[in-house]
């Protein structure tokens, strides 16, 4: 019976691969359901029996109660983006650069959402989504039930793969059809129902979406002993893996670029959506010479397809207040889908732009959206003018305030010039709670808005003071104990954020998390920034002219200087957290390894004087490891490092580094 059981497994998993990856059936529909019944049965009565890789899986039936995180072991990253041969071609000159000589895999770029595949002793044993492509969402089950991804490969080994979810046009039109006779609101693109699909609780409902896949990115292919991109393609391929039949090598970029214009008029006829290409060096190596920046691989990029064009109607022009008072108009339009996302609004960016476009309210206007770019107002369709159409004129008081405008020395904005300016002040404060500066939560743009009406808080001061209000808060429709006491100890955890959240904070023209990092990185407490002077500034490399007059300007202030006295009397911690940067040769930029026991410091405390110098220590020994450090009884790291002939430093060793860095 056992015999029988497994046999099924075999004959169905196969009969699957063959159907759904190869698109070539070996058995009648019939015979299929009978041999799946027949399983389900010998299960139902041997549940002893059920074995990891079962087909029966891929009908669902388990409903999460929600998803837990994983992480992943390498962070899961995203491509940069090109928009037009040229930047294509700008690509292949930085790699040429290098030395190299680039043969390149263009891939289609499919309109879905990636997902990481792990496989033990060739089992699968998870899926999960990218999330914030460090950490993401446990989709094992509802993977399970994409036909086309193996539950079972052919090896037995450990393996992580990765690849896009998607759903075929042909099944998103179905689910349409269905919505759209049920009185219900259509999907509004294969990407978008693929991403809901694989995120139901219920497995059935995920099952009944029937997502599919396309494998495309083996994340350490020297691993396995492959040399290159298109290698690991064929290997996950033989694995049981659906990769896309329309990958393409090329030693040429202007051959590439020709394939490109073939790939946009293939584009209607396939049978998925995709939005691009991928453009990825082939040959592995030439891959790490390539490297990384913090988000993108350097040695891939993304070709985007031109926008997509729609025609509206601008059906008036709205100027809103920033948090520096700056005016600026925004077009209301009729709600138009572009580029899959419904657009209702978009921004005109100031009078100039208007005049410049000739843009009248009214008007039917082209706008354009590519991707997850902002929605952009390209023209007015002049032929569709009815002369009903009107001009639009700068306000010359705000809208919020009324008191009278005055314009930037760039003459092409207005601001604002009131500092107590109620719009002003609430985008202040939205910036001020933000999870890029204080991360206070509980503290929503609406929420703002009404505390600030209703007098709670007109100030940062006022945040750290809604404690003796707290009675009040609880009274408010919305509000109950239990969501006051977690907003007050957010604001009170709040507190303790580091300098570079509190510059960030505070709303200083022109700084942004970049410049707060690199302020509060050198300056490390809010005493020493107030007295730094110009030059001081400008001599830093990411700091330019304006950029250090607005921040002596904003220190010079002496409303600035008693904000940030109160908000220290407060308790709010005006010092930097993060560890000082420092740099040497020994741990600067490596990626290191600890095995056995070192007879002058422990593991850990080597650890973070490693991470101090930006150097880099994980648990296991790859080809990407720089230096294993050895102790006395060193277990199978010490062996792999031997195979992978990769640098040894000894006790010995470390305990003279340690001593020169103490001197
Ligand atoms: S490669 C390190 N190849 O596009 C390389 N990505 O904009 C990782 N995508 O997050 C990605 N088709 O979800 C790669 N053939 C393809 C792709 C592809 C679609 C998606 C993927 C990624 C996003 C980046």
């Amino acid at each position: 019976m056992e015999e029988r059981y497994n046999e099924l497994i075999n004959i169905i998993n196969e009969a699957d691969y063959n159907y759904h990856t190869l698109d070539k059936p070996t058995i009648t529909d019939q015979e299929y359901d009978s041999l799946l019944r027949e399983l389900f049965d010998l299960e139902e009565k041997h549940p002893e029996l059920v074995r990891e890789d079962s087909p029966t899986h891929r009908a669902g039936g388990q409903i999460l109660a929600g998803f837990n995180k994983i992480t992943h072991k390498i962070p899961m990253l995203s491509l940069s983006d090109v928009f037009n041969y040229d930047e294509i071609r700008l690509f292949d000159e930085r790699i040429k650069k290098e030395n190299i000589k680039p043969q390149y895999v263009c891939e289609q770029k499919i309109d879905g959402l990636s997902v990481s595949l792990i496989y033990e002793n060739g089992i699968l044993k998870s899926g999960a989504t990218r999330g914030n492509g460090t950490i993401g969402e446990d989709i094992t089950t509802n993977v399970k039930t994409i036909k086309t991804i193996p539950l079972k490969i052919n090896e037995p080994i450990d393996i992580e793969v990765r690849g896009e979810i998607y759903m075929s046009k042909k099944t998103f039109n179905k689910i349409n059809q269905e919505r759209i006779k049920n009185n219900q609101e259509p999907y509004l693109n294969t990407r978008n129902l693929a991403a809901g699909s694989i995120r139901q609780l219920d497995s059935k409902v995920a099952a009944s979406r029937k997502l599919d896949s396309f494998i495309y990115h083996l994340p350490n292919p020297e691993d396995y002993g492959l040399a290159t991109h298109y290698e690991a393609l064929e290997y996950m391929k033989k694995l049981g893996f659906k990769t896309n039949p329309n990958n393409k090598i090329f030693d040429n970029i202007e051959d590439l670029i020709d394939y490109i214009e073939y790939e946009k008029e293939l584009r209607p006829s396939l049978e998925y959506d995709i939005d691009g290409l991928v453009i990825k060096l082939n040959n592995i190596q030439d891959q790490f010479k390539m490297g990384y920046t913090a988000k993108y691989p350097r040695w891939a990029t993304a070709y985007k397809f031109p926008a997509e064009t729609v025609l509206t109607k601008l059906k008036d022009i709205t100027f809103t207040v920033g948090r520096t008072g700056q005016i600026t108009p925004n077009a209301v339009l009729d709600p138009v889908i572009v580029a899959g996302s419904k657009i209702s609004r978009a921004t005109l960016h100031n009078i100039g732009y208007i005049e410049d476009k000739d843009l009248r309210i009214g008007d039917i206007v082209s706008i354009h959206k590519a991707g997850d770019v902002i929605p952009e107002v390209v023209a007015p369709i002049i032929d569709r003018r009815t002369g009903q159409e009107t001009r639009v004129k700068m306000i010359t008081n705000c809208p919020i305030c009324n008191s009278e405008l005055k314009q930037t020395a760039s003459k092409i904005d207005y601001f604002c010039p009131n500092d107590n300016c109620p719009a002003r002040n609430i985008e202040g404060l939205i910036h001020f709670v933000s999870r890029e500066a204080m991360n206070i939560e509980g503290l929503g743009e609406a929420i703002i808005e009404d505390f600030y009406n209703l007098g709670f808080i007109k100030n940062f001061i006022d945040i750290y003071n809604l404690k003796n209000h707290q009675e009040d808060l609880i009274e408010l429709e919305g509000f109950g104990t239990k969501s006051v006491t977690n907003l007050l100890s957010s604001i009170e955890e709040s507190k303790k954020r580091s300098l570079e959240h509190l510059l960030m904070g505070l709303g200083i023209k022109g700084i942004g998390e970049k410049t707060a990092k690199i302020l509060a990185q050198k300056y490390r407490n809010i005493d020493n920034l107030i007295n730094v002077t110009y030059n001081d500034l400008i001599s830093i490399k990411d700091i330019g002219d304006i950029l250090a007059k607005n921040i002596c300007d904003y220190f010079k202030s002496q409303e600035n200087l008693k904000l940030i006295a109160d908000l220290k009397h407060l308790g709010i911690n005006m010092n930097t957290i993060m560890e000082e940067q420092k740099e040497n040769e020994y741990f600067t930029n490596k990626k290191f390894v600890i095995t056995g026991t070192l007879s002058k410091i422990k593991r850990n405390e080597l650890k973070k004087i490693i991470e101090s110098y930006n150097g880099d220590v994980s648990e296991s020994v790859s080809s990407k490891t720089d230096v294993v450090i050895v102790g006395e009884s060193p277990g199978s790291k010490y062996d792999k490092a031997l195979k992978l002939n990769i640098e040894i430093w000894n006790d010995e060793k470390i305990n003279e580094i340690l001593s020169e860095l103490q001197k």
